[in-house]
């Protein structure tokens, strides 16, 4: 029953636009090139470069050129956990998770398996939703502000794959050993000297499924399987990452971004791909991507959503029924999105959804219609002013929609448009997972602004206590 779907209404853009861009791009070079220059100056490490007179017109920008250095001076002791909190739970991939063989998707350290660079250059995967833990803990070992010296650290990070050990209890019955793992944790880390000198405000985890799944004493209701790993007292100390907070009692808890399926190693990757966002032509007013879901009174706008999608001759509507091949295909989503202006983000099993950071990755505008998929959420990563980048139609109070989505965008300006778009654009960069093995990236990707986040939350936290 897949939805008929046009194909991208592609136009080549006019010769005017085609200058233009090639106006830019040429000026953008030549920034890029004294930017360069000034960096090779500044580097000790690259002084012996050779930057000839007749250099290529083209500079060079290869990763090499650039040092990798520790910018905001914090730095991080990673714990040498016991493999059964991380990778020895990689063994059986197969029952990771009790709805899918997850084994595909823990490959490359969480990244998935690639997708052939069809979209731009750099490396592209069919990332799982549900994995940011195990990339976040492939980007910290070699970032450059990890420490082997726990005496040298900052900030402290935990690498437990709470996510991937989480969904291979959802079925468990017996209540004690589907907590077994998360209360040996909280015994193992209190037992270092490290934990012991503040009681573990200097430590964090990084979770790459929702804090939902991590409550089951405070969020008292039907047990979907979830254990009590953030209800420990211990774990209560440290700063959890998730990519999905308890809005209203996770004090302890950041979002971080769900992983979308862009990462790049170079600044030069990421360049290429947000000019080529800022360029695609958008026939579509907007788009939604997604399924019906039965029951669930969150999402009850879905249904509304897909059924004014429909109807509307300016929307581009991808179905996701079953097992749907279009609606896991990375080069598909991302093209629907590509050609839309706005991406509509309804809350589907939970507030929060990956497809949000699909869409700004595409350069399209998200349109949510609860505060907490976002605006509650990832407040380390996107601007205060939510309209910068932004609409917001509220279907909170819920009942039926009575807004026609196609109105509310019809009536936003071309110039304002381009000014949210300008912004999405700007944020890629942070909410992007780059490549693990990426060492001399060039910008701050989502777990550089964790870290620098992180460590300026912990300082302050510590000189609250003391
Ligand atoms: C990173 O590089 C190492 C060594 O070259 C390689 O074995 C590994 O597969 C790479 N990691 C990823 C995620 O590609
Ligand atoms: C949590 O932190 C407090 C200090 O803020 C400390 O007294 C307590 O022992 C810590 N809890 C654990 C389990 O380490």
């Amino acid at each position: 029953m897949a939805a008929s779907l046009e194909k991208p209404k592609y136009t080549r853009p006019r010769t005017a636009a085609r200058w233009k861009h090639g106006l830019l791009l040429a000026l953008f070079l030549a920034l890029w090139f004294l930017l360069l220059i000034f960096r090779l100056q500044d580097s000790p490490a690259h002084q012996t470069k050779d930057v000839k007179t007749n250099a290529p017109a083209k500079p060079d920008r290869s990763p090499a050129t650039l040092a990798a250095t520790c910018d905001g001076g914090d730095m991080v002791y990673i714990y040498e956990l016991p493999p059964k909190f991380n990778f020895g739970l990689l063994n059986d991939c197969r029952r990771l998770n009790i709805y899918m063989d997850m084994c595909p998707h823990v490959a490359n350290r969480g990244l998935g398996q690639p997708v052939a660079p069809v979209l731009g250059p750099g490396r592209w995967h069919a990332t799982h939703q549900f994995i940011g833990e195990m990339i976040f803990h492939a980007r910290m070992e070699r970032h450059p502000c990890r420490t082997n010296d726990p005496a040298r650290a900052h900030i402290f990070y935990v690498p437990f794959y709470g996510g991937l050990y989480a969904s291979s209890k959802f079925r468990e019955q017996d209540l004690r050993s589907r907590d077994e793992l998360a209360v040996e944790l909280a015994e193992y880390l209190q037992g270092f000297p490290w934990w012991q000198r503040h009681g573990g405000r200097d430590h964090f985890l990084a979770l790459g499924r929702t804090a939902w799944d991590f409550m089951r004493k405070s969020n008292q209701g039907p047990d979907f399987g979830a254990n009590v790993l953030l209800d420990l007292p211990a774990i209560k100390n440290m700063s959890v990452l998730t990519v999905e907070r308890q809005p209203w009692s996770g004090l302890n808890q950041y979002g971080m971004p769900y992983p979308s399926y862009f990462h790049p190693t170079t600044l030069d990757q990421m360049l290429t791909w947000q000019d080529k966002v800022r360029q695609s032509e958008r026939p579509y007013l907007f788009s939604f991507i997604g399924g019906p879901r039965k029951g669930l009174e969150k999402a009850a706008v879905r249904d509304e959503l897909i059924k004014q999608c429909a109807e509307s001759s300016q929307c581009r509507l991808m179905k996701c029924v079953g097992g749907d091949s279009k609606c896991h295909s990375p080069v598909e989503i991302l093209k629907a999105m590509m050609s839309s202006r706005f991406c509509l983000q309804a809350p589907g099993d939970s507030f929060t959804r990956r497809s949000t950071f699909d869409s700004v990755l595409a350069g399209c505008i998200p349109v949510f219609f609860s505060r907490h998929t976002a605006y509650t959420q990832y407040m380390w990563f996107l601007p205060e002013d939510h309209s910068e980048y932004s609409v917001y139609v509220d279907a909170e109070s819920g009942g039926a929609l009575t807004t026609k989505i196609e109105d509310v965008l019809s009536k936003i300006s071309a110039e304002r448009v381009e000014k949210m778009r300008s912004k999405v654009v700007e944020l890629i960069p942070r909410l992007t997972y780059a490549h693990p093995n990426a060492t001399n990236l060039g910008f701050k990707d989502a777990v550089d602004v964790a870290l620098e986040t992180l460590a300026r939350h912990v300082k302050s936290e510590l000189s609250s206590l003391s």
